[in-house]
């Protein structure tokens, strides 16, 4: 246990060290600032960019990889990389795995299932949308050079926020704070899982955990559910094996702590451009919760509770940090590089608030780590769009010669389950 917790306070160290880099990057950016102003103004005129065209990244010394399945879990950056994903595959007119009706889930928590998804006359691009990971189904579906890639986030952390952001607390009176609820992880857990509390739970259903090796299972781990499946938990051997499996499997799998480092990586890995991987972060709020420090014993208490997470999250970043070692001493100046980009793109989009403007656009200019190129208001506007609802249009332009009326609806798989398989808006 404490070598763990000295991780963690070498983490906060880290973080120290980060906030310094930090600064060392805004004189940095300062002095890049500076000569990029000067084009920005001049570029910053009336003309309209046309979206389609101007919005493909270009440029690559590698073939763009477009095929691709992404596993997205909760609370570990993922709608931050949704936005991402949905917008490189949209710009592209890539087509999308799609949920049935308004779901937003492809079956998640349980294994896809042919219901679960809108038939496609083309063979599919990218699968992104919340889906248990089956390298068995999800082979079928995909093309064969399909790339598989994830992100994972430290547990400690991952529960805090999730702590926070699905009211944990709350699903008994009076509501208890984190110390009491960590405390008694088990029994709470146990609670919110009861049919009774599903009122409290966005989507989740009956019996299902979202504190116990929720990652685990959103990489397809048996974990005994539902309830009868398959449960290898208990066998450290089997589990091994299982994440040996993973690393074979994925390309990349990304660690949220350490985000533009990820983004970098899958840019590299991908041959994507640094326009590709621009983000607004979505979902990040309450940073006073997700900072708690863990005492010795809490941190005992919730890695006894969700062991196999924590296993999980060791291994990939250490292969994490392996990729990044081979990637050569350059690997850094571009996250630095990417770090100014992004600031840039934040200024404009949202300080500025080009997001809500029209016709405006800044032009990156050429580095060694990308062509020039130029993000118009309209691209902004994309990176804080639920663009999901866009991929439900192109699908219905794509697949039914845009006739909204023959909207596509499955037959739905009637369980039983509750919450209603797939999640919807309203929520039902
Ligand atoms: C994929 O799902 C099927 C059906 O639920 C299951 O039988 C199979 O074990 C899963 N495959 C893997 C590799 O987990
Ligand atoms: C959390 O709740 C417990 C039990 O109700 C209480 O003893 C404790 O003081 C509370 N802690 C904080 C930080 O509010
Ligand atoms: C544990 O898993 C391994 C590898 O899958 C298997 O060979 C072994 O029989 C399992 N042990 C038990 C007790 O189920
Ligand atoms: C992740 O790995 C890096 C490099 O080995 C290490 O410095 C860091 O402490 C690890 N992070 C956590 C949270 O374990
Ligand atoms: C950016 O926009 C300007 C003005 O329309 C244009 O001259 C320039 O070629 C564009 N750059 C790229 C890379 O598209």
């Amino acid at each position: 246990m404490t070598k763990i917790v000295m991780l963690l306070w070498r983490k906060r160290l880290k973080i120290i060290m980060l906030l310094m880099l930090f600064f060392t990057a805004l004189v940095y950016l300062l002095n890049v600032s500076f000569l990029v102003l000067d084009c920005t103004n001049a570029n910053v005129n009336r003309k309209r960019a046309s979206f389609k065209e101007s919005d493909v990244g270009k440029g690559h010394s590698c073939t763009e990889k477009t095929n691709f399945v992404f596993i997205k879990c909760m609370k570990c950056a993922t709608e931050t990389m949704g936005t991402i994903i949905r917008r490189f595959g949209l710009v592209r007119n890539l087509n999308f795995v799609v949920p049935v009706k308004n779901n937003i889930y492809l079956g998640w928590p349980f294994v896809i299932e042919e219901t679960d998804y809108r038939p496609s006359k083309k063979p599919f691009n990218i699968l992104m949308e919340h889906a248990v990971y089956n390298s068995t189904k999800m082979e079928k579906m995909m093309p064969n050079n399909a790339v598989y890639i994830t992100i994972i986030r430290e547990p400690w952390r991952r529960l805090t926020s999730s702590f926070w952001y699905f009211s944990l607390g709350y699903t008994v009176e009076p509501p208890v704070n984190f110390s009491e609820y960590i405390q008694n992880i088990q029994k709470y857990d146990e609670i919110y899982k009861e049919p009774e509390k599903k009122a409290f739970r966005f989507c989740f259903p009956n019996g299902f955990s979202v504190v116990k090796n929720l990652m685990a299972h959103c990489l397809g781990m048996p974990l005994g559910f539902p309830a009868g499946h398959k449960d290898i938990s208990m066998n450290d051997t089997a589990i091994m094996q299982y994440i040996g499996e993973l690393d074979a499997q994925f390309s990349l799998v990304m660690i949220a702590d350490y985000f533009p480092e990820s983004l970098v990586l899958l840019k590299r890995l991908m041959c994507w451009t640094f326009k590709d991987i621009l983000y607004h972060s979505s979902n990040v709020r309450n940073h006073k919760i997700q900072e708690i420090i863990p005492t010795d014993e809490e941190l005992k208490l919730y890695y006894d509770f969700s062991k196999i997470d924590f296993i999980l999250y060791e291994h990939f970043n250490k292969s994490f940090w392996r990729k990044v070692q081979k990637q050569g001493p350059d690997f850094f100046d571009e996250v630095n590089h990417f770090k100014v980009v992004q600031l840039l793109m934040e200024r404009f989009c949202f300080v500025e608030n080009n997001a809500n403007s029209k016709g405006q656009f800044l032009t990156i200019p050429k580095s060694k780590f990308n062509q020039e190129f130029n993000i118009s208001s309209e691209y902004c506007s994309y990176m804080t769009r639920y663009l999901l609802e866009d991929i439900r249009k192109q699908y219905n332009r794509n697949e039914l010669d845009g006739d909204a009326s023959k909207y596509w609806y499955a037959k739905e798989p009637d369980k039983g389950e509750i919450p209603k398989r797939g999640c919807s808006f309203p929520l039902i």
